[in-house]
């Protein structure tokens, strides 16, 4: 099986029916909404395969950027480009591929995490003492308790990203947005490359 996209995952969340108030406890800490605009350095973990990756969230922007390098490989960076208006690009610059999806649904919103996160309570990850939160048995969110920065999360699959750095407020220029000519057909229409990135991962998006 290809593992999920991350954002592809975050972004499935939005399509879940939320779960019932009922199981949040009064006096539970609710996750700290997302600032609008930050870029984060993850460390990511799917079952040993690692990749280091940049994420840019811009919500004013209606964008949302990860730039993957996979641990060695040789045709890196894949970028993984996602808009507010549901088009999704995915590119690998190297090899002049690109795949896209027409997703459906927008980015992230800032907070995403609260409707129907159930508190789980506090726990050290790697040094640092959480809150931690899961949503809908599809992820479980780490966030420091003294800075209100997310540390990790989890997601079902086993995918793990941890946040080496957080910097809000970070804003990647206009330009490295733009997906490249590639992805493009000569009328502006949207281009498959052969051997662009295909990820059998959007087949759970088709059947929610
Ligand atoms: C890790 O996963 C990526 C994405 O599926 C893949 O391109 C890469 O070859 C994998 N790395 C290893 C060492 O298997
Ligand atoms: C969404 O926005 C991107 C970036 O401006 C654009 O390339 C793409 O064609 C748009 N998709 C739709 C369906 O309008």
């Amino acid at each position: 099986m290809m593992p999920l996209l991350p954002v592809a995952f975050l972004l499935l969340l939005l399509c879940l029916p939320e779960a019932p108030p009922a199981s949040a406890a009064a006096g539970d800490p609710n996750p700290t909404p997302w600032p609008p605009q930050f870029h984060a350095k993850l460390v990511m973990d799917y079952h040993g395969n690692l990749s280091v990756a940049d994420l840019w969230y811009d919500w004013p922007g209606g964008r949302n950027l990860h730039v993957t390098r996979y641990q060695l490989a040789a045709d890196a960076p894949f970028y993984d480009n996602e808009w507010n208006n549901g088009t999704s690009f995915f590119y690998t610059p190297s090899r002049r591929a690109c795949h896209s999806a027409a997703v459906g649904v927008g980015i992230l919103r800032p907070d995403w995490l609260r409707p129907g996160a159930v508190y789980l309570g506090r726990r050290d990850a790697g040094g640092f003492d959480c809150h931690v939160w899961a949503k809908a048995d599809f992820i479980t969110y780490y966030e420091d308790v003294k800075t209100k920065r997310p540390v990790k999360w989890v997601f079902y699959t086993g995918r793990i990203a941890y946040v080496m750095s957080f910097e809000v407020g970070a804003v990647l220029e206009d330009a490295a947005w733009q997906a490249p000519e590639y992805c493009f057909n000569k009328d502006g229409g949207i281009a498959e490359t052969a051997g662009g990135h295909r990820d059998d991962s959007f087949a759970p998006w088709s059947v929610l």
